[in-house]
């Protein structure tokens, strides 16, 4: 559903994104980790097409995103990292203005739009100004407007951040049913819990390149590391020694 082919982003003589190869298949929940500044966002933001990649080619359900732009966006949602809400807006006409993006109107639209603001506990706010709304309740807003087109795909960067517990939870829940119902879903997160206990696979990222792609128990077996945890793996497979920094700082 989600193919990568060397895809590359330089910014500058930097290289931000260094040749990744990826297959994300229909009905997966994949999750992308790595350190800060590992290249995960300029990757998403590629596969939404609001980012030229400088070489290397995408696609999205078979349809080449620099081949057929629209073709390809039109079956993606894409949650941003800093997404963008116009304020003067209410809840259900940012909605609205989302489905409509994607030639999505009437009846069908007004429904999914109602459920999605119940299930985030927005029914009272659909009506108010998003200025007046609260960090996680933008949140709550943006992920409702990557679902109510329904696309095939969906693409978010941290989509836990200021999220409350409950509302964590629902957002999980719907990331799975959606992916059992057979769309597909790439997530990046810095949550290696939501990662491993979520996720069907998951790619670490650091410096640009892919070090791991698989399921759990292929990375624990890739990384050598009998029945650790995501962490362990993590940390290893990306060359982070946080403690032993630590120490030299506070002995400096
Ligand atoms: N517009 C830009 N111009 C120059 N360099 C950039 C630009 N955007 C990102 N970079 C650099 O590209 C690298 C990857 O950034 P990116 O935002 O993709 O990382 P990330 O994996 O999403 O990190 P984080 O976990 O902090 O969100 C970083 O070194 C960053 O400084
Ligand atoms: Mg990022």
């Amino acid at each position: 559903m989600i193919s990568l082919r060397r895809l590359t982003k330089q910014y500058g003589s930097f290289t931000a994104v260094d040749a990744i190869d990826l297959e994300v298949p229909r009905g997966e929940l994949f999750g992308f980790l790595g350190p800060n500044g590992a290249g995960k966002t300029t990757t998403l933001r590629m596969i939404a097409g609001i980012l030229r990649p400088t070489s290397g080619a995408i696609s999205i359900a078979g349809v080449d995103l620099a081949a057929d732009p629209i073709g390809a966006k039109m079956r993606l949602g894409f949650i941003p990292d800093r997404p963008f809400i116009y304020e003067k807006l209410t809840g259900a006409e940012f909605l609205r203005f989302v489905a409509g993006l994607y030639d999505q109107d009437g009846p069908d639209v007004e429904h999914r739009g109602r459920e999605l603001l119940a299930l985030f506990d927005l029914e009272e706010w659909k009506d108010e100004l998003v200025e007046s709304y609260s960090h996680g309740m933008r949140q709550k807003l943006i992920i409702s407007s990557a679902f109510v087109h329904r696309p095939e795909v969906i693409v978010v960067d941290e989509p836990m951040v200021g999220l409350d517990p409950k509302a964590a939870k629902i957002l999980k829940d719907l990331f799975r049913e959606y992916t059992r119902r057979g769309h597909t879903i790439m997530m990046s997160t810095h949550t290696l819990e939501v990662a491993e206990t979520l996720c069907d696979r998951v790619a670490i990222i650091a410096k640009g390149t892919i070090r791991a792609c698989g399921t759990m128990d292929e990375l624990r077996r890739s990384a050598d590391a009998g029945t650790q945890g995501l962490e362990q793996i993590f940390l290893r497979l990306t060359g982070e020694n946080a403690a032993r920094e630590l120490v030299e700082v506070l002995d400096a």
